[in-house]
């Protein structure tokens, strides 16, 4: 026999049985994205890999250690490991800044990280996100937290904490890393050897290194007390104030994570993420910000930008297991040709219907019915001769007998 061969680590089949909370969480995205305005965006999975080098950063874990990057004709492609970069690029592309302000995009589907796979980390995964682009103003921000929230709540979700902070503008930045810096530097020789790295290239991620001994020195006041906030500039703070005003006449719940940076490199001001407490580890089921810079940092004219994006897997398993969808009718007979053609009669008028391809004996073809259909339309000698079919309800066990042009509204 030939070796089976499985699936890649840090990857998952969806299978049939799971697939209706799949659809469950797309179709809720759109219903809610769609009220918000927003409208469906598909870009390819694979790009060029300067769109991530430039777009997510050189300095980020993403693209140092995680892209599943190959040449081919001389070109290096990566497979997506987000997807703000791809749509901004097609925004550029596509020239939809002469589009009327704002222009607002959602989309689903895979991503690719090789990253350690864990509970709720898989190196394919799948997200949900919205971008908007074309409003500097803080209630663009108030708004994408809130269909973060109603995307949640539509799905069941909300119990959860939305975390946020500001990163401010380039420049107020600057004056905080320094500081950072200055308070880390008398550690320095004792941080890990990505920490030792970070300190020059990416001073913001240090605090988020998970290795013990950087967290312990990181846990110390005199890191701790070095906060954005107090860095912030007037025209920062004024925006990051305006957003909490909104948050709370709209009565968004949240909680300020002063040293919440975010592990992509575009962002600037409004920062946030939402997480759940049932989720262990890898407990932030959405991430997002602002990025004023990245459509000009690519290529287009300068235009403020904010979205954020849900990890699909995380959000499924935070959501009661849904049973199956079963089909409408499942046609048990010895008749083999009336029941292929009433099957099709049925199909025809939108119901979902299985008949027996396998020849199997009736009880047999009724004991599969029960699994996996709401009713059994039985067409024995009698029903065939008069035209009838029995209908029964595989939940009561009741049964009534109909005229098989009555079927159809029966079942309706
Ligand atoms: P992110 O925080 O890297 O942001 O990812 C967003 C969400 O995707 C995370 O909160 C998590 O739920 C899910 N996720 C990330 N990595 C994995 C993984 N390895 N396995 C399972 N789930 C994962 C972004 O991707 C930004 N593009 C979000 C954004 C949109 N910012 C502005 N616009």
């Amino acid at each position: 026999m030939s070796e089976i061969l499985k699936v890649l680590k840090g990857t998952k089949d969806i299978l049939p049985q799971d697939i209706d909370m799949w659809h469950f969480v797309e179709k809720t995205a759109e219903d809610v994205f769609s009220k918000y305005g927003y409208k469906e965006i598909r870009t390819p999975i694979i790009e060029v890999t300067e769109l991530f080098s430039r777009g997510v950063g050189e300095t980020t874990d993403i693209v140092n250690k995680e892209m599943y990057t190959f040449e081919r004709s001389n070109r290096s492609i990566t497979l997506r490991p987000e997807n703000t970069a791809g749509v901004v690029r097609s925004f550029i592309e596509n020239g939809m800044s002469r589009l009327p302000s704002p222009v607002k995009l959602w989309y689903k589907g895979p991503m690719f990280r090789y990253e350690r796979p864990q509970a709720g980390r898989q190196r394919q995964f799948h997200q949900v996100g919205v971008e908007m682009f074309g409003i500097e103003k803080p209630v663009a921000d108030a708004e994408i937290i809130l269909t973060a929230v109603n995307f949640l709540k539509s799905l069941g979700l909300s119990h959860l904490e939305v975390e946020l902070n500001s990163l401010g503008c380039p420049k107020c930045r600057e004056e905080f890393k320094k500081k950072l810096k200055e308070a880390i530097r008398p550690y320095l020789n004792d941080l890990c050897e990505d920490c030792q790295k970070r300190f020059e290239t990416n001073p913001l991620r240090l605090l988020d290194c998970k290795v013990e001994d950087c967290k312990y020195i990181y846990a110390k006041n005199e890191i701790q007390d070095v906060i954005m906030s107090d860095f912030l500039c007037d025209d920062c703070k004024a925006h990051y104030d305006e957003l909490k005003m909104y948050l709370d006449k709209l009565n968004v719940h949240y909680k300020e994570d002063k040293h919440l940076v975010r592990g992509l490199d575009y962002y600037n001001r409004t920062v946030f993420e939402i997480k759940s407490k049932s989720l262990g580890s890898q407990n932030a089921v959405c991430g997002g910000g602002r990025y004023d810079h990245l459509v000009e940092q690519l290529g287009g004219e300068p235009t403020p930008a904010i979205g954020f994006a849900m990890g699909m897997e995380r959000l499924i398993s935070l959501l009661p297991k849904k049973e199956s969808k079963r089909l409408d009718a499942y046609i048990v007979t010895n008749f083999k040709t009336d029941g292929f053609i009433f099957a099709e009669e049925l199909r025809g008028e939108g119901l979902n219907v299985e008949f027996d391809l396998a020849n199997k004996k009736f009880t047999k073809q009724l004991e599969k019915a029960s699994k996996i259909a709401k009713y059994a339309l039985i067409l024995g000698e009698d029903e065939i001769e008069k035209h009838h079919v029995s209908i029964k309800n595989l939940d009561t066990g009741k049964q009534v007998v109909v005229n098989r042009a009555d079927c159809i509204n029966f079942l309706k």
